[in-house]
């Protein structure tokens, strides 16, 4: 195993669309690995292989307080949503940023487990929200998005900030 590189907001390559994945192979697979171990090194509870610079349509996931409850992505498809909630979110590209982002209440996600399974599942709270800030991140999106232009700016400001502080 091996831990990975996260990229970090605002580099352009955070704003590539992921391709679908097309095999579910054993270099798929070791990918996946790596990426648990650099969420929970982050320690995160999300992370999409966009960040990783690997531009292919899958994340990993685990939302646990026991850090043992691993779940995958691959080729996620949100199928259904009701209600609306807002959470306050953060990102591993976008270290020390929290902000209230709105998001579906419920969905249901259609996708393909490690082994090439599909498999479909409901979620709501934290895990609905943690899997549409992954979502957005295969669109090249990431969650400082849905501030306003000036918040953005401050966003973009405190980071070069805490970039030169911890270079200094
Ligand atoms: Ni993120």
């Amino acid at each position: 195993m091996a831990k990975l590189t996260i990229l970090e907001f605002p580099d352009p390559r955070l704003r590539t669309r992921a391709k679908p994945v097309e095999r579910v192979d054993a270099d798929l697979r070791r990918l996946i690995d790596d990426m648990f171990e650099t969420m929970y090194a982050a320690p995160g509870i999300g992370l999409a292989a966009s960040q990783v610079d690997v531009h292919l349509r899958f994340m990993v996931i685990d939302v646990s307080e026991t850090k043992d409850q691993q779940l995958d992505f691959i080729n996620p498809e949100i199928v259904a949503h009701e209600g609306v909630q807002t959470c306050q979110e953060g990102c591993l590209s976008i270290p020390g940023i929290y902000a209230d982002v709105k998001r579906h209440e419920r969905i249901a996600v259609r996708a393909l487990d490690r082994d090439g399974n599909p498999f479909e599942i409901q979620a709501d709270g934290l895990l609905a929200v943690c899997i549409q800030h992954e979502m957005d991140h295969l669109d090249g999106k990431v969650f400082v998005d849905y501030l306003s232009p000036l918040k953005r700016e401050q966003v973009r400001k405190k980071l070069d900030k805490q970039r030169r502080a911890a270079a200094a």
